[in-house]
């Protein structure tokens, strides 16, 4: 049996049916077809899946698809607007913050749900809000100095 529920997913009000044991991930993967969200450990410890709800920064591996009714979820693919991209992704591009890209996408998010809760973080802000999403390339430098500018007055 499905459960029914209205949500926004990407700015686009949505009524949806999700599988009452269906993590956020699964269905945006394997439903909507959006493939930003990455899995990587499924149990909460890497970031890849990251997806903001309300603004907030989560883990879509441990949320389940039922806990967004009524909510806002923003993925990777609602970031750009009118074909700009957003100005996190444009700092990663000009900060080369990636490498082989597979935590990219929930980095980008978490820098969001960072510059959502601190317009001017600091680095320590930064490095605490950002401590669970790894990246297995090290970039982390890289994706500070695209914070720091983003930070910036
Ligand atoms: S796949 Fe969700 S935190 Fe690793
Ligand atoms: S860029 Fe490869 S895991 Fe982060």
């Amino acid at each position: 049996m499905k459960l029914a529920i209205a949500t926004t997913i990407n700015g686009q009000r949505e009524e949806i049916a999700v599988h009452p044991n269906q993590t956020l991930l699964e269905f945006l993967r394997d439903e909507l077809k959006l493939k930003g969200a990455v899995e990587g450990c499924s149990v909460g410890v890497c970031g890849s899946c990251t997806v903001l709800i309300d603004g907030k920064p989560v883990s879509s591996c441990l949320t389940l698809a039922s806990n967004i009714e009524g909510k806002s979820v923003t993925t990777i693919e609602g970031l750009s607007q009118n074909g700009e991209l957003d100005p996190v992704q444009q700092a990663f591009l000009k900060h080369q913050a990636f490498q082989c890209g597979f935590c990219t996408t929930g980095m980008i998010m978490a820098v969001k749900g960072l510059l959502n809760a601190h317009k001017q973080p600091s680095e320590e802000q930064a490095r605490d809000y950002l401590s669970g999403n790894l990246c297995r390339c090290g970039t982390y430098k890289e994706v500070l100095a695209a914070v720091k500018e983003l930070a910036r007055p």
